[in-house]
């Protein structure tokens, strides 16, 4: 199943993500997770995109759509995958369609993570990220992790991201309402989005996104 996963920022994309990538068996593609494993490497690619990153900007799109058509055409994801934050505007859209297309592949779905805007700036103020792999990501009240700044998945050390202060999550916001929310309507137009509430606890929000996707299959 190839899946693109849409939200703002701290919906728990990355979250449900996880779960939803293992029950599904198809691997999880995170252009943020690529670039902070670019930028903790300390490559061309991650110099590029730091400074947007920090800012809450997007990345320009000739840095990230290649990226993110590197990672699509590796083998595990020839059968499916979750993408989770590509594509984030029109144009990004538009080239993952011609590119599927080449490959006679095509979205299945699209899961729409809706959430009021307070609960997004709860959730990324408490929220701890693993140095290590950034995909491992913890909340210091609704999903601690066993020992106070350690990773239970890897044992890397927590650190709270850059790009998760006041202003930068402000900033974060206006782009995803401003270039991302656009890719909704792009995507109802071909019948492939399904909406669900992202509050509750992060097994109920896996459950719901589990009937929302089978609806879709
Ligand atoms: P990215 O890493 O994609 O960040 P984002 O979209 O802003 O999303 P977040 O990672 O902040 O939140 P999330 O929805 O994954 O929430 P999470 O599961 O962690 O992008 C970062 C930057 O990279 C962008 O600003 C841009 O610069 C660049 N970029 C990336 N892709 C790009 C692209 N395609 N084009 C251009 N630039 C790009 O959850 C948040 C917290 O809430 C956690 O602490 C979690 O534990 C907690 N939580 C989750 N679910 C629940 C729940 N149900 N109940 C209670 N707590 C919960
Ligand atoms: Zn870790």
């Amino acid at each position: 199943m190839r899946i693109v996963l849409v939200g703002p920022p701290g919906a728990g994309k990355g979250t449900q993500a996880q779960y939803l990538a293992k029950n599904l068996s198809i691997p999880h593609i995170s252009t943020g997770d690529l670039f902070r494993a670019n930028i903790s490497q300390g490559t061309p690619l991650g110099q590029k995109a730091q400074e947007y990153m920090k800012a809450g900007q997007l990345v320009p799109d000739e840095v990230t759509i290649g990226m993110a058509k590197d990672r699509l055409d590796q083998p595990d994801a020839a059968e499916g995958f979750l993408l989770d934050g590509f594509p984030r505007n029109l144009n990004q859209a538009e080239v993952l369609d011609r590119l599927l297309e080449g490959d006679s592949r095509k979205i299945d779905a699209v899961l729409d993570l809706e959430i009021p805007e307070d609960e997004v700036v709860k959730r990324i103020a408490g929220r701890r990220t693993c140095r290590t792999d950034s995909s491992h990501t913890f909340h210091v009240v609704y999903s601690p992790p066993k020992a106070e700044g350690v990773c239970d998945v890897c044992g890397g050390e927590l650190y709270q991201r850059e790009d998760d202060s006041e202003d930068t999550v402000r900033n974060r916001l206006e782009v995803y309402h401003r270039e991302t929310e656009p890719i909704i309507d792009y995507y109802k137009v071909q019948g492939l989005v399904v909406t669900i509430p992202a509050l509750g606890k992060v097994a109920e929000v896996t459950q719901r996104a589990m009937e929302a996707l089978r609806q879709k299959t």
